[in-house]
């Protein structure tokens, strides 16, 4: 073949291969980083529709871009619930089975709503008592909640029970009215009937994340304040809660700010809740096709990319989700007439310009630190950090997107593991694991003597902030055998057996056990950061007392564990004899401090 020829037939290879597009990474791959759910609702063959799911696109574009969807519609009352002896769980099975096909995480809606209610339910209600209608929610979250227990993670247990009239009590009239509420309730006041809900959901799947979720609560205002105010009542009376859902169906007017939504997400986040974006579309005016203007999809695509990145700066948000996700099939053009083109795909389920603007904040939003998340990996509490401390960073919300336990190498620990580092000072600390959200890193032995020290932490080239840490000479605490940070101890008696209910230490006078903790500060012979200990003992340079059972305890070694990481502390203690049989608190107090209450050795 002529050399011409050649060229020819290379180019036309390329051709024939069709017009390379560069891969746009999908919106779930983007996010698995960042310990980050992204997610969409979706329907199935509700009410006799066409099943969504098997049409070739809607299927490939939701089980491609998200790890999370959430039925539209398939597990309200009206559609799952028809009769009052009758449930549908057809369209909402078909949704857990996709999802289960497709590696994504279901969330649940909802079980308890003022709105979309079953003829027979809206009918009984207006005879029925009270305890009638506590009997029929009752069995509804039961059978329900039942029927998909352990397949879906997450209920909106009660959505938009606030009243939008509401002054910011969060009870009496800033309560929605309502069947399960005064029209006629279920026999409670306030916000009793929602406490039930929640403990009846969480009653039949222990296990399902329970969120409260509502509108126009994006940012600080009246109904922010009566829903932070009822969940803040809820969790007073031990109400099973975890977290808000803010539905964010926005216009383009730049509501929420990102002050604003970044301040009710640290607030719910402050009362220990998370927060899951979860209904969110962006609704533009469209012309007479449903089209939008170029330029207000470019507004568009900057008003996902702003609310998305308020989300990764705050480690609370943990989920992320669109109300649909493709034009195609949208609630707004049949509520909001003249608007429309509100989600991120096309009718044609082609990306917008929204799509990529969320790939750059999920790759470029710089990862969070702070310092409430610094914690003791053997207490989980944060404060001081002592030299060879083992800590536990969370919420430092981007790293490796599976679990990466680090494999000592020439017995010496990594200071990066797969792109993530530790920053004490300038210092790498050494790592022990890193998964996006949670890094276990060991304090360098250099920062003894300071007063305080900065961290901060990368992943790949993304830098986090800078947090301020003090410095103590040490911090000890007791590993848990369960890793709770409480109970029984990560213990070995004599024998090397693992001490237990079943394995108890003779409280002789005579036994030793083998106790392991961290936090022991400095050591006689400063190892080299990440190290393996050195065999032989190189004991701690402060002192250190044990008490079992409150009875003082002879220590017979304080000092690194040989063959296992510098910064793990190693305290054999004699059981001193006469204590009762049973768990037995055990506190080792190093250079004064004591370790974290609620630690025990079983003895007998
Ligand atoms: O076509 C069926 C009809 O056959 C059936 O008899 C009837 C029963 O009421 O439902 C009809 O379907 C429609 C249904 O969507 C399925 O497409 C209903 O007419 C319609 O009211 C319903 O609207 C849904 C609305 O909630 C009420 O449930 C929207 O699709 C859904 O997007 C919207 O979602 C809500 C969230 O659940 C809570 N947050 C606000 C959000 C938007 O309103």
């Amino acid at each position: 073949m002529k050399p011409h020829f050649v060229l020819f037939a290379a180019l036309y290879a390329a051709f024939a291969a069709g017009p390379v597009f560069a891969q746009q990474t999908a919106l779930r791959d983007a996010a698995a980083p960042r310990a980050l759910l992204m997610g969409a609702a979706a329907d199935s063959n509700e009410f006799g529709e066409p099943d969504r799911l098997q049409e070739p696109d809607y299927a490939a574009t939701l089980g491609t871009q998200y790890s999370m969807l959430e039925p539209e519609n398939a597990m309200k009352w009206a559609t799952i619930h028809p009769e009052q002896n009758t449930y549908d769980f057809g369209p909402g099975d078909n949704l857990v089975a996709f999802a289960q096909a497709h590696g994504m995480k279901v969330r649940g809606h909802n079980l308890l709503w003022y709105s979309f209610n079953p003829a027979w339910l809206t009918t009984l209600a207006q005879t029925a008592t009270p305890a009638q209608m506590a009997q029929v929610l009752e069995d509804h979250i039961n059978t329900v909640v039942g029927h998909y227990k352990g397949k879906v993670f997450a209920w909106d247990v009660v959505n938009e029970a606030i009243s939008d009239s509401a002054t910011g009590t969060g009870t009496g009239s800033d309560i929605r009215d309502s069947i399960w509420y005064n029209q006629p309730g279920i026999g409670t006041t306030g916000d009793g009937f929602i406490e039930q809900a929640f403990r009846w959901a969480h009653a039949a799947d222990p296990n399902a994340l329970l969120f409260y979720n509502d509108y126009n609560i994006e940012q600080p205002g009246a109904k922010f304040n009566a829903v932070y105010n009822m969940v803040k009542d809820l969790l007073s009376r031990g109400t099973p809660i975890n977290g808000v859902g803010i539905q964010m169906h926005i216009p383009m007017s730049g509501y929420p700010s990102s002050d604003g939504l970044a301040q009710v997400i640290q607030q719910f986040g402050a009362l220990g809740l998370q927060v899951h974006i979860t209904e969110m579309d962006v609704r533009l005016a469209v012309d007479s096709n449903g089209q939008a203007s170029a330029a207000d999809l470019q507004t568009q695509a900057q008003t996902y990319q702003r609310i998305l990145t308020v989300c990764l700066q705050n480690p609370a948000c943990t989920a992320f989700q669109t109300w649909g996700f493709t034009d195609k099939y949208s609630w707004i053009p049949g509520s909001y007439p003249g608007q429309g083109a509100a989600l991120p795909f096309d009718a044609n389920y082609q990306p917008k310009p929204a799509v990529a603007a969320m790939l750059d904040a999920l790759e470029n939003t710089p990862p969070s630190i702070n310092t409430a998340g610094i914690v003791n990996a053997a207490s989980y509490k944060g404060g001081a950090v002592s030299p060879g401390e083992i800590v536990t960073l969370f919420q430092v919300n981007y790293g490796p997107s599976a679990l990466t336990v680090a494999q000592p190498q020439n017995g010496q620990f990594p200071d990066n593991i797969g792109g993530a580092q530790v920053f004490f000072g300038s210092t790498p600390a050494p790592l022990i694991y890193a998964e996006a959200g949670v890094v276990s890193a060991v304090a360098p032995f250099e920062i003894a003597g300071s007063q305080q020290v900065s961290v901060y932490y990368k992943y790949n080239s993304l830098q986090s902030a800078t947090v301020t840490l003090p410095v103590a000479p040490s911090a000890p605490a007791i590993f848990a055998a369960n890793s709770t940070g409480s109970g029984a101890g990560a213990i070995l008696n004599q024998d090397n057996s693992l001490n237990s209910a079943d394995n108890p230490v003779p409280a002789d006078g005579q036994h030793v056990i083998q106790v392991f903790g961290t936090g022991g500060g400095m050591l006689a012979t400063t190892p080299s950061d990440g190290s393996l200990a050195a065999p032989g003992l190189n004991d701690t340079t402060q002192d250190v007392t044990a008490t079992i059972g409150g009875k003082d305890a002879t220590v017979t070694y304080h000092g690194a564990a040989p063959g296992l990481i510098s910064g793990l502390l190693q305290v054999n203690v004699q059981v001193p004899a006469g204590l009762a049989p049973g768990p037995q608190p055990l506190v080792i107090t190093v250079g004064g401090v004591p370790s974290q209450d609620g630690i025990t050795v079983a003895v007998e």
